[in-house]
C-alpha cells in the first residue's frame, strides 16, 4: 500500500467539535489535506467563521455548525444532520473542552466551577461519541478521537491546580480504553490524544508568566503550536492507525517522561 493508502482521505466525513479555535481548527485541516470534509461544530460562531475562510482560502472543503456540545438535543440533531447530507461519519475529534474557570485548590472550588467542567469535558464527550457511535456501528467502521490531555494521565499540581479538569480528562483516557473494548470487533477505533502546553485559546498563553512557567516545566523547553497536532491527528483518523485502538498518545514535549 501507498503512504497516500494508508494515510488517504479521500470521501471520508469528520465531524470535529472545537473546530472554532486551536487544535480543533488544526484536526479540521489535517483531515482536509488528507480528502476528508471536515465538519467543524463550535458554540463560537465567530471561531466557526475564521476556520472556515481560511480552509476555503487554501481551496480546503469546510463545513460549520453551530451548537453548545452539552446541549444533548442540540448534538443528536447535528449528528443526524451528517448522517441526512452525508449518509455516513467516519471520524470523530471529541474535542471541544475547557479548564477549570479559576486554577483552585479543592477545598475552594465552586460547584458550578465542577460542574460547568464536568458538563463540556465528560457529558459534551459523551453526548458526541453515542450519537456518532450509532452510524459509525451502522456502518461497520469508524474512529474515534478524543482529547484528553497531559493532565489525564497526572495530577496538573505541579504547575496549577486545576481538580476539575484532571478529574474530566482522567474520565476521558479511561473513557476511551471502554470504548475500545466495546465496538474492538466492529471495526471502529477510539483513541485519546494527551497533549501538553499547545499555545491556543485554552490557557493565558497572552501572559509572560503562564508562557514562561509552562515553557520551563517542557522539558523540550517551548510550547507546541496547534500545527504541531496535525500529524497525530491524520494518524489516529486514517488507517495508519488501523490496528490502534485503547492508545492514548503523549504529545507534551517530554513533560511526561519526568
Ligand atoms: N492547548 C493545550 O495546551 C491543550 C493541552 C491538553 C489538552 N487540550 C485539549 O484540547 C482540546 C482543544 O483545546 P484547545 O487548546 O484547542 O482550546 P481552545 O480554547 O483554543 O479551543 C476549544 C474550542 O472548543 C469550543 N468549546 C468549548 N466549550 C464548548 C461547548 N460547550 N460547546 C461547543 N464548543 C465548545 C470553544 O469555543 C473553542 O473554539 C480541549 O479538550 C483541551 O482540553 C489542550
Amino acid at each position: 500500500m501507498s503512504l497516500q493508502d494508508i494515510f488517504g482521505l479521500s470521501g471520508k466525513v469528520a465531524l470535529i467539535t472545537g473546530g472554532g479555535s486551536g487544535l480543533g481548527r488544526a484536526m479540521a485541516e489535517a483531515v482536509a489535506e488528507a480528502g476528508a470534509t471536515p465538519v467543524c461544530f463550535d458554540r463560537d460562531a465567530a471561531g466557526l467563521a475564521e476556520t472556515a475562510a481560511a480552509m476555503h482560502a487554501r481551496g480546503l472543503p469546510c463545513e460549520t455548525m453551530t451548537g453548545d456540545i452539552t446541549d444533548e438535543a442540540a448534538v443528536d440533531a447535528a449528528v443526524a444532520e451528517i448522517d441526512r447530507r452525508f449518509g455516513r461519519l467516519d471520524i470523530l475529534f471529541n474535542n471541544a473542552g475547557i479548564g477549570d474557570p479559576v486554577p483552585t485548590l479543592m477545598h475552594d472550588c465552586l460547584t458550578e466551577n465542577w460542574r460547568k467542567v464536568v458538563d463540556i469535558n465528560m457529558n459534551g464527550v459523551f453526548y458526541f461519541a453515542r450519537a456518532a457511535l450509532r452510524i459509525m456501528v451502522r456502518q461497520g467502521s469508524g474512529k474515534i478521537i478524543n482529547a484528553a490531555s497531559m493532565w489525564g494521565l497526572a495530577g496538573s499540581s505541579s504547575v496549577f491546580p486545576m481538580p476539575g479538569y484532571t478529574a474530566t480528562k482522567g474520565a476521558v483516557v479511561n473513557l476511551t480504553r471502554e470504548l475500545a473494548l466495546q465496538y474492538a470487533e466492529k471495526n471502529i477505533q477510539v483513541n485519546a490524544i494527551c497533549p501538553g502546553f499547545f499555545v491556543t485559546k485554552l490557557g493565558p498563553y497572552d501572559e509572560n508568566e503562564f508562557v514562561e512557567v509552562t515553557t520551563n516545566f517542557t522539558p523540550m523547553k517551548r510550547l507546541a503550536q496547534p500545527s504541531e497536532m496535525k500529524g497525530t491527528a491524520l494518524y489516529l483518523a486514517s488507517s495508519a492507525s488501523s490496528f490502534v485502538t485503547g492508545a492514548c498518545i503523549v504529545i507534551d514535549g517530554g513533560c511526561m517522561a519526568k
